[in-house]
């Protein structure tokens, strides 16, 4: 297998922290981005620790320049980018009522806006490289609209419709760039942790606390889709436990 230079948004825990380890344990080297930096200092030790390559730069991708400082050090430390993961991402449900706009900010600048600096950042670099694959974290709420989903969703649609674009034009430009959305369901990590309406935090922790799969099942697939031959792109991942309604 080839080493591919992996750069992970949203790194620091859950899917992003997984298929980190998953990655770079198949002999990958990994640039990992995330906001907590002593998280990403103990993934990194625990990458080397079992062998294999990584460095980290502290990112919040709700800034196009951290972004790009991000691409940056993957270029610096390892001289190219052969994936880009926008993963970081987080889900604040409440219903409209409730009017929390700080969350619907949040979420429309994490999960929109950081997968847009992650193309405006990566996708010059794989251009020039004439190879290069984006993996876009979804959601299979971004397939289905459910009361109090409706701003995630709404993100999560828009990754959808923007890695199609994407898709596109780099197959009209004859670019070689991959374009693979991961739509995953419930999985255990920290994503609930951060709901801020008290009741929808409790329906949703006990839904996943009866249904999640382990972040490592994710990272399986993002594995198996990185390894697939350049000519081959799989696009669409849809994962999730098989008890999810
Ligand atoms: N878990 C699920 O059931 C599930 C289902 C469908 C889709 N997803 C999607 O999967 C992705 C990963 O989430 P997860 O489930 O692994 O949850 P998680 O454990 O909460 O991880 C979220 C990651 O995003 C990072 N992040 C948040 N805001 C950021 C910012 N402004 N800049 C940079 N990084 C930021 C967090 O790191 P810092 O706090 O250190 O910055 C963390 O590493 C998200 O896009 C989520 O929507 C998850």
């Amino acid at each position: 297998m080839t080493k591919k230079v992996v750069v992970i948004t949203g790194a620091s825990s859950g899917i992003g922290e997984a298929t980190a380890k998953k990655l770079a344990a198949a002999g990958n080297q990994l640039v990992l981005g995330a906001r907590r930096e002593s998280r990403l200092q103990e993934i990194v030790a625990a990458i080397e620790q079992a062998g294999g390559e990584a460095v980290y730069a502290v990112t919040d991708v709700t800034s196009s320049d951290s972004v790009k400082a991000l691409a940056q050090k993957a270029v610096d430390t390892y001289g190219r980018i052969d994936v880009w993961m926008s993963n970081a991402g987080l889900m604040p449900q409440s219903e409209l009522i409730q009017g929390r706009t700080e969350d619907w900010d949040q979420m429309i600048d994490v999960n929109i806006k950081g997968v847009l600096y992650g193309i405006a950042a990566a996708l010059p670099i794989m251009r020039a490289q004439k190879s290069g694959q984006f993996i876009n974290t979804a959601s299979v709420a971004g397939h289905a609209v459910h009361p109090a989903s409706s701003v995630y969703s709404a993100t999560k649609y828009a990754v959808r419709a923007i890695s199609e674009g994407l898709r596109q034009e780099e197959a009209i430009a004859g670019s070689n760039v991959r374009v693979t959305v991961v739509s995953p369901g419930m999985v255990a990590t920290e994503l609930t942790n951060h709901i801020t309406d008290a009741a929808t935090k409790d329906r949703l922790e006990h839904a996943w606390a009866d249904n999640a799969i382990s972040p490592e099942e994710i990272a399986d697939s993002i594995l198996f889709a990185v390894n697939l031959p350049e000519n081959t792109s799989m696009n669409e991942l849809v994962i999730r436990p098989t008890s999810q309604k």
